[in-house]
């Protein structure tokens, strides 16, 4: 299956680039337009060349666990015919299940035109080398990972937490040495500090290797903190790119939860989540879904739009359980354009959370 891609104009894709070395997102007509659900933009990762949608999907909980082989199939396929073309993975999803299941999807389509990453550190074995950010485990993780996708290359690879048991050096030059092999091509972190990505990026250009190209934190209307008072900096500073987590904190920011919680939801399956579903959300979550219906969106979208807000967020990556949610998710690109500076004030005045803001 492939998408219906239209000729690029060389000279009319350059000059749809604003800013050759900002955040910019590149606009129309670069990228070609695609037969889909409206126009999809696609950001730089940083100041680096390559280009990801800026809405994407994830397999945690869902790939190899929640939902079977062919819902799996339905979603990744959805997304990818309304132009997204970042899939996110890892070593420890469903115990490597997602990434087989994800791999079987990736061999109907064009491989070129997907941008695949993993991850490693959370246990994937009993054994005291099967975690962490060891030079044995990243490059174990990282074979097992590109047998279970069943490619050559992961596009990008994230240090799925710091890891304190491993010098930051063992891990920039095991990062570095699996980039000269051709096994992956950006390697990234994921909830790291904005000085521990310095310490890394310090090492790396110290020592002429490759630094982090991009940063995975969790961001949503409800956790801010880091991403705002720590990583925005940090991604102007070193040239990093973000794709940012959990968009819906886990579904509490469609509403769904408002009045409990639903069968066969995320929160039902996973109670240890049920912690992010507090009174005082559901009651901000109520007042801002009046936004949203007043623009014409979804509480989902408007909390997904929302994060695109930040030209430093290459891409927000989603999940979902089914194909519909993915439809509804990626119409939040649309309404980007409806976050005018007075909606943005509203929600911030709902939200009461602004890290920034002066108290
Ligand atoms: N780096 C990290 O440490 C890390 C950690 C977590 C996630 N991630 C990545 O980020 C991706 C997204 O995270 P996430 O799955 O937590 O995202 P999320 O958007 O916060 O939650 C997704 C879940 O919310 C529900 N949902 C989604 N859209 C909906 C809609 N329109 N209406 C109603 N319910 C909807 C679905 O669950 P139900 O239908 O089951 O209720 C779906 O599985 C993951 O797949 C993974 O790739 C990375």
């Amino acid at each position: 299956m492939r998408r219906d891609l239209l000729c690029i104009d060389l000279d009319s894709s350059i000059k749809g680039v604003d800013n050759i070395d900002g955040f910019e997102a590149l606009r129309p007509p670069y990228p070609v337009e695609l037969k889909g659900e409206g126009p999809m933009e696609y950001r730089r990762v940083g100041k680096h060349g390559l280009k990801v949608s800026e809405l994407s999907l994830g397999a945690w909980l869902t790939f190899g666990a929640q939902i079977d082989q062919d819902t799996a199939r339905e979603c990744m396929l959805a997304a990818y015919e309304s132009g997204v073309n970042f899939f996110d993975n890892a070593d420890a999803y469903a115990s490597g299940q997602a990434e087989m299941v994800m791999g079987n999807i990736i061999q109907e389509l064009s491989r070129s035109e997907l941008v695949i990453s993993s991850k490693a550190f959370w246990p994937v074995g009993p054994g005291p080398n099967d975690r962490g950010l060891s030079r044995k485990h990243l490059v174990e993780s990282v074979n097992n990972s590109l047998r279970r996708l069943g490619t050559d290359y992961l596009d990008l690879f994230f240090c799925h937490r710091y890891d304190p048991e491993t010098p930051v050096e063992e891990v920039v030059r095991a990062l570095d040495d699996l980039v000269h092999q051709g096994k992956v091509l950006y390697w990234g972190t994921s909830q790291w500090r904005g000085g521990q990505i310095a310490h890394a990026v310090g090492l790396a250009r110290q020592w002429g290797l490759y630094p982090p190209a991009v940063e995975q934190p969790q961001y949503h209307m409800f956790k801010r903190d880091v991403v705002e008072t720590e990583l925005v900096e940090a991604a102007h500073q070193h040239g990093m790119g973000m794709v940012t987590w959990s968009p819906l904190a886990s579904g509490v920011l469609t509403g769904k939860y408002n009045d409990g919680i639903p069968d066969g939801s995320r929160l039902a399956q996973q109670t240890w989540l049920r912690e992010r579903l507090t009174q005082e959300r559901i009651a901000k979550v109520r007042q801002l879904t009046e936004v949203a219906n007043e623009l014409g969106a979804s509480m989902a979208q408007l909390a997904i739009a929302w994060l695109l807000r930040l030209p430093e967020v290459s891409s927000v990556i989603t999940g979902a359980s089914r194909a519909s949610q993915v439809h509804e998710n990626l119409k939040a690109a649309d309404l980007k354009a409806k976050l005018t500076p007075e909606v943005l004030g509203r929600i911030e005045a709902i939200l009461g959370n602004d890290p920034n803001a002066q108290s």
